[in-house]
């Protein structure tokens, strides 16, 4: 049956390292034309994460930025989306979930599907939120992308996390009931556990990406009365930023020119932040969405917005939201626009340094240096096989 409680995302948040890397550079050092990746990939900077960042200090990092009190005491579910875990048994939710001092009475667990595992996190928090109209559940999606150096996918690396606080009545965006949604094995993206980059078959996940976003659009119609003019904006997973346009203008034929006006317009405010940062997997979607939210004056409250997720391997999920009537005051615009303001920019040969130095992987202990990274959640090193995580607070 219907569920009439309002469920949705009531704050969101992101972090991202404090260095990064031109991509003008980038390709001057690879020996490609710039618009290559300025235009042809539509990249314009790319955060470069330091070895005293991981995938579960970006998640505290970003859900720093958004928690207070009242969550802490009531947020009784965590949920990890990650491809970067640190661990095969333990769950990254669990570091977060002490680092940022939630009360105990709680559910910490991590999801794994790729690139889709924080839109799986918020699945799952609706369900829980229909069941237990009180809660709170903190939602991460975390993840540091590494394809190597002089590689294809090189252009689409990035790092950084996103945090969101689902609940009902919620003040941004209420999540609708109707879902499309799909899953098929392909071998388009993939890490083999043995491997600390992606294996991938570039134009094979464009094709994958699309051929989902075209299935499950088609579904969510069949499932509504919706069509293309019923939304205001859409917001894609973003590997790279043209390629959610690539999907998106594939249903331009369904509308007319003031559909393709006015959907072209809010994507590109929904693709400034992941410009500038990269892709951050799981994070990736909804740094477009507060991308949008943030930078785009003309959207007002009622406005419905798409949202389609991908996760390689592959699953994807075409769903939607309807802006609140105070959305822009939840919006955590100040601390972003800070958190950009204050990056350093890395050489390229600083950054093929900083990309080597990796943590041990035959189980010696290290001390790391956390003084020259100005994130409050630190790795300070690895002791008897354990992560030492610093709060500096
Ligand atoms: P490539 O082979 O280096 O690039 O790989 P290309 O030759 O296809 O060129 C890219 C675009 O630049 C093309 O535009 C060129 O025309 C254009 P398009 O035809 O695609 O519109 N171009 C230029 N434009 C202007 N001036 C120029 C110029 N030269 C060329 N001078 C590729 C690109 C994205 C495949 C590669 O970087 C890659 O493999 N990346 C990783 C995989 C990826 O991001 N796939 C995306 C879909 S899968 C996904 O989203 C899931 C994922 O996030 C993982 C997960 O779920 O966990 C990846």
């Amino acid at each position: 049956g219907e569920i009439n409680l309002n469920i949705g995302i009531d704050k969101i948040g992101f972090y991202t390292p404090h260095t990064f890397i031109d991509m003008v550079k980038l390709a001057e050092a690879r020996g490609v034309d710039p618009a290559k990746y300025t235009i042809g990939i539509g990249q314009e900077k790319m955060a470069v994460s330091p070895v005293t960042q991981d995938a579960v200090t970006l998640a505290a990092n970003a859900a720093l930025r958004i928690l207070d009190e009242e969550d802490l005491e009531k947020i009784d579910l965590v949920v990890f989306g990650t491809e970067s875990g640190i661990d095969s048994s333990k769950a990254a939710a669990v570091y977060v979930h002490d680092l940022l001092g939630i009360q105990s009475r709680a559910r910490s667990i991590e999801i794994k599907q790729a690139c889709y595992g924080a839109t799986a996190g918020i699945q799952l928090a609706k369900g829980h939120i229909a069941l237990h109209p009180e809660s709170r559940v903190l939602v991460l999606g975390s993840d540091i992308s590494r394809y190597g150096l002089n590689t294809p996918g090189e252009v689409t690396q990035g790092a950084g996390a996103v945090a969101m606080v689902i609940s009902a009545d919620p003040r941004i965006l209420s999540l609708g009931d109707q879902s499309a949604y799909l899953t098929n094995d392909v071998m388009d993206f993939w890490r083999p556990t043995y491997s600390d980059t992606a294996y991938v078959d570039g134009k094979f996940s464009n094709e994958q990406y699309i051929s989902f976003f075209l299935n499950t659009w088609k579904q969510f119609k069949s499932q509504t009365d919706l069509s293309i003019k019923d939304f205001e904006a859409m917001c894609f997973h973003l590997p790279y930023t043209k390629m959610g346009m690539k999907a998106m203008r594939e249903i331009f034929v369904e509308g007319t020119s003031e559909d393709e006006e006015r959907l072209t317009r809010h994507y590109k405010n929904s693709t400034l932040y992941n410009k500038t940062v990269g892709n951050i997997y799981t994070g990736s979607l909804y740094l477009s969405l507060i991308s949008l939210l943030e930078q785009d004056e003309t959207l007002k409250p009622g406005d419905r917005i798409g949202l389609f997720s991908y996760g390689s391997g592959a699953v994807g999920e075409f769903f939607t939201g309807i802006l609140q009537p105070e959305y822009k005051e939840a919006l955590a615009e100040a601390e972003h626009a800070k958190l950009f303001a204050e990056r350093e920019e890395v050489s390229i040969e600083e950054y093929e340094e900083i990309f080597s130095e990796v943590l041990p992987v035959d189980g010696s202990n290290l001390q790391l240096t956390i003084e020259n990274d100005p994130a409050m959640i630190c790795v300070a090193g690895i002791e008897e096989h354990k992560r030492i995580y610093v709060n500096k607070n």
